[in-house]
């Protein structure tokens, strides 16, 4: 007899529903990213395109956005330098910030780090994390707050988290906490102090949802990476980005 197809997590469901609510005919579909093929996300599918949404649809989603159901241009371009630099994280205690779908926290996972958090104000993100990192077949503990990690990380890595100017303040407050993998498409001159930028990138949020295209140039920042051999291997790729 076949193998029986593994049972989809409990969450996919809850989180179906929950966009089927925000969005009248939405689903998720499960795809592999274009930039990281190795990790496949549970993301937004819109059945029709070119029909518009509704103002109470727009409305809902302008209050509420759910931010998990696309894998934004940074998320793409942190967790392919991930996998492409695993030694940045193998063995370590990685912390995603404002990790929406997980993109990173899977993608760190996979590159061998010995724990890896998920963090997210969103329950719903937090429930997209865990089904994520199921589909990907690698372990990621979700949190609501950094201030419920159970162990003090190693690393955090955030992507895209500025898509609200409101939010540059996180940046002083995640790297109070240890050093940072930042990458941001959404300040085209982002200067923060003690963050330095090492590469760069082009990216498309996914599933693309058409904004200009000076969202798809992705800046990768560190801060406070204080073993100097693992400054220079950062700054070696520089160009290779
Ligand atoms: C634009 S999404 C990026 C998601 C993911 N990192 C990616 O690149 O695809 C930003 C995420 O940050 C989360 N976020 C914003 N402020 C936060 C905070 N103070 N604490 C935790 N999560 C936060 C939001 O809920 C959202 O899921």
């Amino acid at each position: 007899m076949p193998p029986l197809p593994p049972s989809p997590h409990p969450a996919l469901a809850q989180l179906a529903a929950h966009l089927g609510a925000l969005v009248p005919r939405a689903e998720l579909a499960c795809e592999p990213l274009p930039e990281v093929p190795e990790v496949r996300l549970w993301l937004f599918r819109d059945l029709h395109p070119d029909e518009p949404l509704d103002d109470a649809s727009v409305n809902t989603l302008m209050e509420a956005p759910p931010y998990w159901s696309l894998c934004w241009a940074s998320g793409q371009v942190l967790a392919r330098y991930i996998l492409d630099h695993p030694e940045q994280v193998r063995g370590q205690v990685v912390l995603d910030f404002g990790a929406g779908s997980g993109v990173v926290a899977v993608a760190a996972a996979r590159a061998g780090a010995a724990r890896v958090f998920a963090c997210d104000e969103d329950p719903w993100s937090q429930k997209a994390s865990a089904v994520n990192a199921a589909e990907n077949g690698v372990a990621v503990e979700t949190l609501a707050s950094l201030d419920d990690a159970p162990v003090a990380p190693d690393l955090i890595v955030a992507a895209d988290i500025l898509y609200d100017r409101d939010n540059l303040p996180l940046l002083d407050e995640i790297a109070a906490r240890s050093a940072v993998l930042l990458a941001d498409s959404r300040i085209p001159d982002l200067d923060p102090d003690g963050y330095t930028r090492f590469a760069r990138a082009e990216a498309t949020t996914w599933p693309d949802p058409g904004e200009d295209t000076q969202f798809n140039h992705v800046r990768l920042f560190h801060c406070g990476l204080l073993n100097p051999k693992r400054v220079r291997r950062v700054q070696k790729h520089r160009n290779r980005w």
